[in-house]
């Protein structure tokens, strides 16, 4: 009776460590998933979500570039997607002249969409399990390395066989650690193009202060439209080309939203661990995060001070600092979450109940009863290498431009001596233009500042055999920055005199250049490091991991058959469900679900980078002319959370109501929560949203736009 009675406990307590979140495949849903979602409110089928013999909502959804989720918005193939995934291509369309960041754009014509070069959508035709067929010849006794390189072959095999349209693409991906294998067929559009963006200072509105932080007050969106050929196909980019009929656009709904309203989100996550066993999640959060968070404020440091005194080294270094604050700020929130909600000792509550009943099952102990145990050892063995690993990278190329020139110059030497003048010729061309763009954003005296502060810390903070011989001795700022001065005395501190140099005919002469230079030198240094004493061990201890993984993993669904488990996010398409929800972010503080544009004006600050609005912005508001684009409170909201498990790919992605209409936009998380990619806790684990009639309200008032508005179908 205790026993049963504590069984009860557990599984009504639990949900251990994937109570609610999930992310799912959309063609797995059927059934409980289903159902679990019909409960939450729901009102679709699996069917409608799903399906390959007529339309449904997976057909509205596209990967966006290669990192976004992007969905249509209309029958014209005009398409929604986050401001800060349409930033590259809005930054090459812009010039001086005509900053389209700055000042926004809406084209009032289909003539006036301006193209955007080299973006790219994917549509996903169909999914299938092909499991069988890539493990079926597969003997596990086989070693690691052999049992891959028939996985290999299999999965080329199959690429190559199965029957496709002629622009179509198949990719095969392993899902659950390779225990599982499914195939996605792909129809990729290569005409895109801008129809319409806010101006920056609304699209990222408190942009780093504001970033993984709730409340949230900006319009993260921007608007594109896909071109097709005459029937409709993806093509390049041509003058002829029409605006894509979609087999499914999503109808946008601007009735009211409430608390413990159903969501879904519909995207592209790209990667989540959540399986891993307790000592792993402990090494991440509290031995990894500090190292690679301490790195980057270390260089963010640097960087912010040249760039509070002087206004044009701000704008030069806005991109570059977002770039490293983004995960610099989630990791602090990660590290935080993991042992605020205690995800370690929680992990531990479950593999003790895993052990539990692995004693009761003989057969499943002789197969599963070492898993604990070989994690142990292996992530203690692996912990130096994984932090050694991660702070070479984060301390010497990550931050550091100029330390990736040189080692870039490393790897054009040695396409020389592997493959000769066509190799060094080849990589030289795809090299050039990413350096050109690369000097253009850097200030070499900052990019030396930060130098000397990360190599200093690397020096004075690593174990002793992973740091560099030639800056073992140092101790005082005052030797690093001479070290410093060494390696910064150099012909390649501008981007004509590197050309002058590697764009020759004489290659030899411009390797023995090359190895001239001290940073070169060090470059090479650090990577003969890396090369002997790390990487081999990290990559042998990174694999026997994933292999045990791949076993527990199984061994989970195996002794766990009352739960359902996801597969982690590997940048395909999933579903996520939650409700719109506030939350406690700590004692006796309570979140509301839903920012209005009042919070906006509240955090307006004239001239200041992050948080001004244009006069236009100011004067609608102050003119109240919200146009049918307020809610309950005679306000048009902005943004709001809700529980749905999301991470970085979610950019972008649509938040639907129980019918499967359009209500936001989904582009971050919540600081708390951010520790979801490892453990979501559904008690303060929140996404992001900016409300659809937030976007509606600027395109129609901001941007007097109100032809993309006509193209919409809207259900009041
Ligand atoms: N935190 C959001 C996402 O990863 C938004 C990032 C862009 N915004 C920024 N301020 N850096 O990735
Ligand atoms: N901003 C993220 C992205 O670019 C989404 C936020 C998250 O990581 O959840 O994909």
């Amino acid at each position: 009776m205790k026993k049963l009675f504590i069984t009860l406990i557990f599984l009504l307590s639990a949900n251990y460590f994937f109570a609610q979140g999930g992310m799912w495949l959309p063609n797995t849903i059927k059934g409980s998933i289903e159902k679990d979602m019909q409960r939450l409110g729901m009102k679709l089928t699996a069917d409608d979500i799903y399906n390959t013999e007529k339309s449904s909502i997976k057909d509205a959804i596209v990967q966006f570039g290669g990192g976004c989720t992007g969905e249509v918005i209309s029958p014209k193939g005009l398409l929604l997607t986050n401001h800060h995934c349409g930033y590259g291509a809005i930054q090459r369309l812009s010039t001086m002249e005509n900053n389209l960041l700055k000042n926004g754009f809406w084209a009032q014509s289909f003539e006036e969409e301006l193209p955007a070069k080299g973006l790219t959508v994917t549509f996903i035709d169909r999914i299938e399990d092909v499991t069988g067929k890539i493990l079926g010849n597969i003997n596990n006794d086989l070693p690691l390395n052999e049992r891959q390189s028939l996985i290999d072959k299999n999965i080329d095999s199959l690429s190559k066989t199965t029957q496709i349209e002629d622009y179509q693409t198949v990719e095969i991906k392993p899902f659950y650690y390779g225990n599982k294998y499914y195939l996605f067929v792909k129809n990729i559009f290569k005409d895109i193009r801008l129809v319409g963006v806010a101006p920056e200072s609304i699209g990222k509105f408190g942009a780093d202060t504001d970033n993984w932080m709730w409340p949230r007050h900006n319009a993260d969106f921007s608007i594109f439209r896909i071109y097709a050929d005459k029937n409709n196909l993806p093509a390049e980019y041509s003058e002829e080309n029409v605006p894509y009929t979609p087999k499914h656009f999503l109808p946008i709904s601007v009735k009211e939203i409430n608390e413990d309203d159903f969501t879904l989100v519909f995207g592209f996550p790209g990667r989540t661990q959540e399986y891993l066993p307790a000592i792993a999640v402990d090494q991440i959060a509290n031995k990894l995060d500090p190292v690679r968070i301490s790195i980057r404020e270390a260089a963010l440091n640097v960087m912010g001070k040249y760039m509070r005194n002087d206004e044009a080294t701000r704008l030069k270094y806005a991109s570059k600092f977002a770039g490293i604050a983004n995960y610099w700020k989630k990791w602090i929130g990660e590290s935080q979450g993991i042992n605020s909600v205690h995800a370690v000792e929680k992990k531990k509550e479950f593999e003790k109940e895993f052990l539990h009943r692995l004693d009761k099952n003989p057969e499943a102990k002789a197969k599963y009863g070492h898993l604990l145990a070989d994690f142990d050892s292996l992530y203690a063995a692996f912990e130096p290498y994984n932090i050694a690993q991660n702070a070479i990278y984060e301390s010497f190329f990550r931050s550091i431009d100029f330390m990736r020139v040189m080692s870039y110059l490393n790897r054009l030497k040695n396409y020389y001596i592997n493959n000769g003048a066509a190799g060094y010729d080849g990589f030289k061309a795809r090299l050039l233009p990413y350096l050109k763009g690369m000097y253009k954003g850097m200030d070499i005296s900052i990019d030396k500042d930060v130098f000397a502060a990360l190599v200093k810390k690397y020096a004075l903070e690593s174990k002793p055999e992973f740091v560099p011989g030639s800056i073992k001795a140092l101790k005082t700022d005052r030797e690093f920055k001479e070290f410093a001065n060494k390696i910064y005395n150099s012909k390649f501190t501008d981007y004509d005199s590197l050309v002058s140099i590697i764009d020759t005919t004489d290659i030899d002469w411009a390797i023995s250049v090359f190895e001239q230079e001290p940073g070169f030198e060090f470059a090479k240094e650090i990577n003969e490091i890396s090369d002997t004493k790390v990487s081999p061990n990290y990559n042998e201890l990174s694999a026997k991991i994933n292999d045990l993984q791949k076993e527990y993993m199984k061994a989970l669904m195996e002794m766990f058959p009352e739960k359902s488990f996801f597969p982690d996010a590997n940048s395909t398409l999933r579903i996520t469900y939650g409700q719109v929800k506030g939350y406690h972010p700590r004692d006796a503080v309570y979140y509301e679900p839903v920012s209005h544009i009042e919070g906006v004006i509240e955090k307006y600050k004239p001239g200041d980078y992050e948080f001004d609005l244009p006069q236009k912005f100011l004067d609608i508001y102050k003119s109240k002319d919200f146009g049918n684009y307020t809610d309950k409170t005679g306000s048009v909201p902005a943004c709001f959370i809700a529980t749905n498990h999301t991470t970085g790919g979610n950019s972008g992605s649509p938040a639907l109501d129980a019918e499967g209409n359009l209500i936001g936009l989904n582009f971050d998380r919540v600081w708390e929560g951010t520790m979801s990619d490892l453990y979501y806790d559904p008690s303060i684990c929140r996404n992001i949203m900016v409300d659809v009639r937030y976007i509606l309200f600027l395109i129609d008032k901001y941007g007097n736009a109100k032809r993309l508005i006509d193209e919409m179908e809207i259900k009041k």
